[in-house]
């Protein structure tokens, strides 16, 4: 069976990451988190803190492995000798940006193939920006996300 990555910035990860992992991880025995060290938009963790808190929240699940990736991800594909590339679909306003992106790695490289889980009811509406903001604003984040990014948020934030 292929090799999958799940790749995203996980600027940190969340219960809704989590959930598209452990469901992807019934279907693909091996999955390559990969997180990338540049990324378009401003992150809050340092890149060897996201991996360390993905280390951390994914070190009971086999087949996992966590690896932080430069460049294009199709070419991280490649070196991994992975053909799949997971990303989860929360709502439609997703779909756009993803299609796009799957369109476009289809483009840079046919042979690899997205493949799309659809997020549960109970995390359509998590993102890891929106948990920041109400770890920033005192709200209580711990149905959001596991204990140890809880706690490396609330660090963060103070
Ligand atoms: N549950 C909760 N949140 C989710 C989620 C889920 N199931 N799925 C996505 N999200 C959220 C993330 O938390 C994030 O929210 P935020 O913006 O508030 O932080 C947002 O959706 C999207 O983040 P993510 O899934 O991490 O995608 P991304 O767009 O930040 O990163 C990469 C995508 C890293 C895979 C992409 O930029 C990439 O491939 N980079 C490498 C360069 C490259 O190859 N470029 C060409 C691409 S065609």
């Amino acid at each position: 069976m292929n090799t999958a990555i799940y790749a995203g910035t996980f600027d940190p990860i969340t219960n809704g990451h989590l959930d598209i992992l452990r469901r992807a991880l019934q279907v693909f025995p091996h999955i390559t988190v990969a997180t990338a060290e540049t990324v378009s938009k401003r992150c809050t963790f340092t890149l060897d803190e996201r991996l360390s808190l993905l280390r951390e929240v994914t070190r009971d699940m086999d087949g996992v492995e966590v690896r932080a990736f430069e460049g294009l991800l199709v070419d991280f594909a490649r070196e991994l000798g992975a053909k799949v590339i997971i990303r989860g679909l929360r709502q439609t306003t997703d779909f756009d940006y993803e299609f796009q992106m799957a369109t476009m790695n289809a483009r840079l490289d046919s042979d690899i193939q997205t493949i799309f889980f659809l997020s549960s009811l109970e995390y359509l509406h998590l993102s890891s920006s929106l948990v920041k903001e109400i770890a920033t604003l005192g709200g209580d984040v711990s149905q959001l996300v596991p204990p140890q990014v809880e706690d490396a948020i609330i660090q963060k934030v103070k």
